[in-house]
């Protein structure tokens, strides 16, 4: 079977050696590939994943050193044997250093060779059964599919243990992408209403006329299409959960029949007169902060306490980033097995700062999107590499997106031509938003008008 076959690149640049080993090595069952430059093992490394390279420290051009670091590099699991001239095993333990997992010395028998090749082997068995441990270790930092391990998942796994079991109707917020959704399917699961049905209904993405119908049901003739009579979704979810999305887009009239809901357990369905009592959980969810709502008379400020009995605060991505190496282990996994890639996929660590110095608008979602692309993208590779990447992703990997970037000199930088810049620019911005009204601008920035003209006066100066 050929996949079981162990894959090696041999880089020795003396012929005779270099064909003498390769074939005892064939005969001892690995499938080798003979370079005989660094150029040409590097170029081998860029496009085959072997398990393991074994170099010559001294070639012409770039060195064995060279090789196995790039090797390394690329793929954090290959295993490296440099094999070494005499006197230079200072040199033999620099590459170690560098990544390479043993050596050894010219001349040598070539049952050493194997000796090495083979105490290697066993120490990545073993390297990868810890990594298995790990992989288990980590099952602690999930809750039914929901990955996290900083403060704010802690704390929110340890919530949704307490209130699931529970009757309460709960308020998730968070901003698109953060999970609401999921974390409403994991509530259900772990409430003794998991044999009924989850019905999920998304507020925002039917339109007003219709909302309510597909909420309270309807029968035959009530409106225009209304062709037979219809159970709506509260009646689905019968003994089960609902989950309305979007709840705050709900308009005022439906507002106030969803509210005697949640007080009554009881409706009618639209263009009937006959009550229908139920016994569903709500869940509600929302990307908007329904208390301003409230507060500018857009949302019924008592269907908000009754909605709002648990709320769960889901923060944005970019608020816990320790979360972020954890949640690419869970998508790499993922999607290595739904595109049918090697099922040890790793992210390299240059892509792996670029994901996390973005800030991610779009949250968890566009996480997973990216990394979606990224296995895609990544061919037969076993390591993500930052240009398989969108490039919006890559476009910020330093520092912070709106803060100009800053380096010193060695003759320092000008401090107050530096704040007077950002500030220009600022107001620039400000004033392109606002088509040139400075008391709207003014407004944007949270100043004084006044405080906005005496700057860009001062500024002109600057
Ligand atoms: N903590 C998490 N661990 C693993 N996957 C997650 C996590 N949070 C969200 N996801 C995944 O991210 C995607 C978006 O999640 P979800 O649909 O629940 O977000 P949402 O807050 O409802 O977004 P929207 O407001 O846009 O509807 C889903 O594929 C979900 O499985
Ligand atoms: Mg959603």
């Amino acid at each position: 079977m050929p996949e079981n076959r162990t894959h090696l690149l041999f880089v020795e640049d003396e012929a005779p050696l270099r064909e003498a080993i390769a074939e005892r090595l064939t005969d001892n069952g690995f499938d080798v590939v003979q370079a005989e430059t660094g150029e040409q093992a590097l170029e081998r490394l860029s496009d085959f994943a072997f398990d393991i390279v074994i170099t010559d420290l001294r070639l012409p051009g770039i060195d064995g050193t060279a090789v196995i670091q790039a090797a390394v590099e690329r793929y954090p699991e290959i295993i490296g044997i440099v094999i070494t001239g005499y006197g230079t095993v200072r040199d033999a333990v620099d590459v170690i250093k560098r990544g390479a997992t043993d050596f050894v010395a010219k001349p040598f028998q070539f049952d050493e060779l194997m000796h090495a090749l083979n105490g290697a082997l066993e120490q990545r068995r073993l390297k990868s059964e810890n990594a298995y441990l790990r992989a288990q270790l980590q099952e602690r930092y999930r809750f039914e599919g929901i990955v996290g391990r900083g403060r704010a998942m802690r704390d929110l796994f340890h919530l949704l243990e307490t209130v699931a079991p529970t009757v309460s109707t709960i308020l998730i917020t968070g901003e698109t992408g953060t999970g609401k959704e999921i974390v409403a399917r994991a509530i259900h699961h772990n409430s003794p209403r998991r044999g009924h049905r989850f019905v999920a209904l998304n507020c925002s993405a039917i339109p007003e006329t219709l909302l309510e119908a597909e909420l309270f049901g309807h029968v035959r003739g009530a409106f225009t299409g209304a062709i037979g009579a219809r159970q709506g979704r509260l009646e689905q979810a019968h003994r089960g959960t609902l989950f309305l999305d979007e709840v705050g887009t709900m308009s005022m009239p439906l507002q106030m029949k969803l509210l005697r809901v949640l007080q009554e357990r009881e409706f009618e369905r639209v263009g009937d007169s006959n009550t229908i009592r139920v016994d569903v959980r709500v869940i509600a969810a929302t990307n908007a902060d329904l208390a301003r709502m409230v507060g500018d008379g857009t949302f019924r400020e008592d269907l908000y306490y009754r909605l709002n009995v648990i709320p769960v605060t889901l923060p944005p991505l970019r608020e816990r980033k320790e979360d972020i190496p954890l949640l690419v282990q869970h998508f790499l996994q993922k999607f290595a097995t739904e595109l049918e890639r090697p099922p040890t996929m790793t992210m390299s660590q240059t892509a792996m700062r670029a994901l996390m110095a973005y800030a991610w608008p779009g949250n968890i979602r566009q996480l997973e999107n990216a990394i979606e692309r990224a296995v895609a993208l990544s061919g037969g590779r076993s390591q993500i590499e930052a240009s398989d990447l969108p490039p919006d992703v890559l476009q910020v990997e330093e520092g912070n997106p709106s803060f100009p970037p800053l380096s010193f000199p060695d003759e320092g930088i000008d401090f107050e031509q530096f704040i007077a810049d950002i500030e220009r620019e600022m107001i620039r911005r400000s004033l392109e938003r606002t088509h040139g009204n400075k008391g709207a601008a003014a407004r944007l920035l949270n100043l004084k008008r006044t405080t906005l003209v005496e700057k860009l006066k001062r500024l002109e100066r600057v």
